[in-house]
């Protein structure tokens, strides 16, 4: 039972240093950093949310990311790309290749859902275009619009009348086809070293609109956002949110990262590379998200946003601010322009772990392999559009794929990285070719505080949820 087939070598590779740094962090820059983060800080305290952020980050997002990146290589210049192979070579048995299998359904059946999404962005920007979304200051006004327009299952209908939203979807799905049938340099990667700045230019032009915006407006709008309240560092809730999103945001738990960094060179600097990606996250994802989408819609909505979800936050609040604003039009169109980027090179990523198991367990060829997959994932993604009773297949998918099987999966890999693995010959193999040395008591972490840590906030987790 060895792996990959006998007769099959992948031939993918990154073309540049910086290519993989920008496909890796495009899978990491999201939906998540611009709707999920700011309405999962809304709803945990505010700037409290924010101490809980960051401990997450240092302890558990940027250390698993390493240990991903590391074992990812590792096995990835041995010849072994999916998370199968990448589990087997990390414990010197294929018997570990069962415990990936969350690496492989997670991307996947996040993908189903997420681009449904991603088309949601598309068809925003392209009604911004042609002016439709301009619905004036009245909120009911565009909860209409979005459920007659996204909206599934509401009434009977799985979009309303006149709804464009099946063309978007198979047109966000063919963007997403091409490039993945293209491959990991020629498709992923040409494609986000053109979206990534595409995105920082659009994002910073929304971004100086808002900040420009009259002062104690502004001010206000930040101080909401930013303000913590104490109490909510006591809940248990704030930390356990505070995590997920650390994961969802940096791509972390998913198998991406593993088999993103199997593509890498022998002497590729994964230390830095890791560092880098996380950092153009965090980058998106304060900065950017942080400040422009939660004080925006504060500054004409008032606490009210507090109310709206994350997708009321995305879909319903920032398309009256638009309205409301200067120049609104153009900076709406700007604005989901920029999400369906972030998503679309996202959702790139979540659909390369499955291919590299086809291609490496069956020896099926990329473009066989892409198609097969394409169709499965197709299917699924009308099954949640067309099963669902509103968005409800969305919220459960979301749920207990996104952020409860991470927490799995983070767990396991943590698990194999500092106990079977091993930290020593981690820290090793971290560190060839690298420029940059990880401290020591990293890969202490690694292996002590980061089991400890998931292992709590998993049995609070399931302590909450039944
Ligand atoms: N990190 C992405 C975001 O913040 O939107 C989401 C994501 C990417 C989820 C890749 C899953 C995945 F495999």
């Amino acid at each position: 039972d060895s792996m990959p087939a006998e007769d099959y070598v992948s031939k993918e590779q990154w073309g540049s240093r910086i290519g993989v740094v920008l496909a890796v962090a495009g899978s990491a820059v999201g939906l998540g950093n611009f709707l999920r983060f700011p309405g999962q800080a809304a709803q945990n305290g505010g700037g409290a949310f924010l101490l809980p952020y960051f401990i997450s980050l240092l302890v558990l997002g940027i250390p698993l990311c390493w240990a991903e990146w590391t074992m990812g290589r590792f096995s990835g210049v041995r010849g072994f790309h999916s998370a199968p192979g990448v589990f087997s070579v990390a414990c010197r048995t294929p018997k570990a290749r069962y415990l990936s299998v969350f690496a492989l359904l997670i991307p996947l059946v996040i993908y189903m859902y997420y681009i449904v999404i991603e088309a949601w962005c598309l068809s925003y920007a392209w009604n911004y275009f042609t002016g439709d979304l301009m619905l004036g200051e009245d909120s009911d006004a565009y909860t209409a619009y979005f459920d007659n327009t996204v909206g599934m299952n509401t009434d009977g209908h799985v979009f309303g009348k006149g709804s464009s939203m099946l063309g978007f979807i198979l047109i966000t799905f063919a963007v997403n086809f091409v490039l993945i049938y293209r491959g990991v340099s020629a498709g992923i990667e040409t494609f986000c070293k053109f979206a990534i700045p595409l995105m920082v230019v659009c994002a910073l032009c929304v971004l100086v609109r808002v900040l420009t915006l009259p002062s104690e407006q502004v001010s206000a709008g930040l101080g909401f956002m930013w303000n913590p309240k104490p109490e909510a560092l006591t809940d248990p809730k704030t930390w356990l949110a505070a995590s997920g999103q650390i994961f969802f945001s940096l791509s972390v738990g998913f198998g991406v990262i593993i088999n993103y960094s199997s593509y890498l060179g022998k002497k590729d600097d994964v230390v830095l590379s890791g560092l880098t990606a996380c950092s153009m996250n965090e980058f998106f994802e304060v900065c950017l998200g942080g400040l422009i989408t939660l004080p925006a819609a504060f500054i004409f909505l008032g606490a009210s946003v507090a109310s709206f979800g994350t997708f009321g936050l995305g879909f319903n609040a920032l398309p009256n601010v638009f309205a409301q604003m200067p120049a609104g039009q153009l900076f709406g169109f700007l604005w989901f322009f920029m999400l369906f980027l972030a998503a679309i090179t996202s959702s790139l990523s979540m659909l390369q772990p499955v291919i590299a198991f086809f291609e490496e367990g069956f020896a099926l060829e990329r473009h066989v392999s892409s198609t097969f997959l394409g169709m499965i994932a197709l299917a699924g993604t009308f099954f949640v559009v067309y099963f669902s009773k509103g968005l409800k297949a969305l919220d459960t998918l979301d749920f207990w794929v996104g952020t409860f099987l991470i927490f799995v999966l983070a767990m396991i890999q943590a698990v194999i990285y500092g106990w079977v693995f091993g930290i020593v010959r981690g820290e090793r193999e971290a560190h060839v070719g690298a420029h940059l040395r990880i401290p020591h008591f990293v890969q202490l972490i690694l292996k002590y505080v980061v089991p400890v840590y998931l292992g709590a906030i998993f049995v609070a987790f399931c302590y909450q949820n039944v």
